[in-house]
């Protein structure tokens, strides 16, 4: 028993131990324009087509359109579009297309929205703002039909922030699941699955009214409870898919 290949060494996978897995089992968190295919025979965990999609905001969101996973409204950002948000009174986060960890993201007021015509804000997204009430962090193993999931819940220091993330919010894991919680889990699985992904997580929002998945994530800043989840969780997804290969 080999350590499996890792192609794609991802930052927030730094620290991790990985399983030892033949090493006929290749694991993704990411992937660049030089990654390849996985050696023929190859088991592979995370897919270079899922991880691509998923990395890919427009593609990511075609694909929950296609599947009917609730995820906020999302456009280029044209003339015409922004127009659309301003009929509709909708507030806007603007997302750039391959937006990673936050950056270059801005939530703005349907007011401010011709800020967005500058050229520097071309091939971007304008996505609905909602207003959340509550939000977590669900890890999900598909085939396993397995879940881990944290609330963000805001610091002190940062409740004006709108941003949910590691600088902004405490992760906890004992938290009050609403009455509804299993349609949170249906729709993380559905979200996950229809991406491809096989061991991932979404960021899960609760407006009050609904669930909408913000995004899904192949790499997600692996805390030590969930490294040993994830480990277990690839052990177990490569033994399945080897079963079926
Ligand atoms: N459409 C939205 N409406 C309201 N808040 C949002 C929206 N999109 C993102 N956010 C907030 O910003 C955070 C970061 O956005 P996200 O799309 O997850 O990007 P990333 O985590 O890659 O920076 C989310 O966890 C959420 O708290
Ligand atoms: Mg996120």
């Amino acid at each position: 028993m080999k350590k499996p290949l890792f192609r794609t060494p991802h930052p927030s996978a730094k620290g991790m131990t990985f399983p030892k897995l033949s090493k006929r089992v290749v694991i993704r968190h990411g992937a660049s324009k030089n990654s390849k295919p996985a050696p023929v025979g190859a088991i592979e965990i995370n897919s270079l087509e899922a991880i691509r999609n998923n990395s890919d905001k427009f593609k990511m969101k075609e694909i929950f359109q296609e599947v009917e996973v609730r995820s906020p409204e999302c456009f280029e950002n044209t003339q015409e579009n922004r127009e659309i948000f301003k009929q509709k009174g909708w507030n806007v986060v603007f997302k750039k297309r391959r937006h990673k960890r936050s950056q270059g993201m801005e939530f703005l007021k349907v007011g401010e929205i011709d800020k967005l015509s500058d050229p520097i804000y071309e091939g971007g997204l304008l996505e609905r703002r909602i207003n959340i009430r509550r939000e977590w962090r669900v890890h999900c193993a598909p085939a396993l039909d397995r879940f881990f999931a944290m609330e963000k819940r805001k610091r002190l220091d940062h409740v004006e922030s709108l941003n949910r993330n590691l600088e902004t919010c405490v992760f906890r894991k004992d938290f009050d699941e609403p009455d509804n919680w299993q349609e949170a889990l249906t729709l993380t699985k559905k979200a996950i699955e229809a991406m491809g992904l096989d061991v991932a997580c979404v960021d899960l929002a609760w407006s009050g009214k609904f669930f909408y998945i913000i995004e899904t994530n192949a790499a997600s800043g692996l805390g030590e409870e969930t490294k040993a989840w994830y480990e277990q969780c690839y052990r177990e997804v490569a033994e399945i898919k080897t079963q079926n290969a």
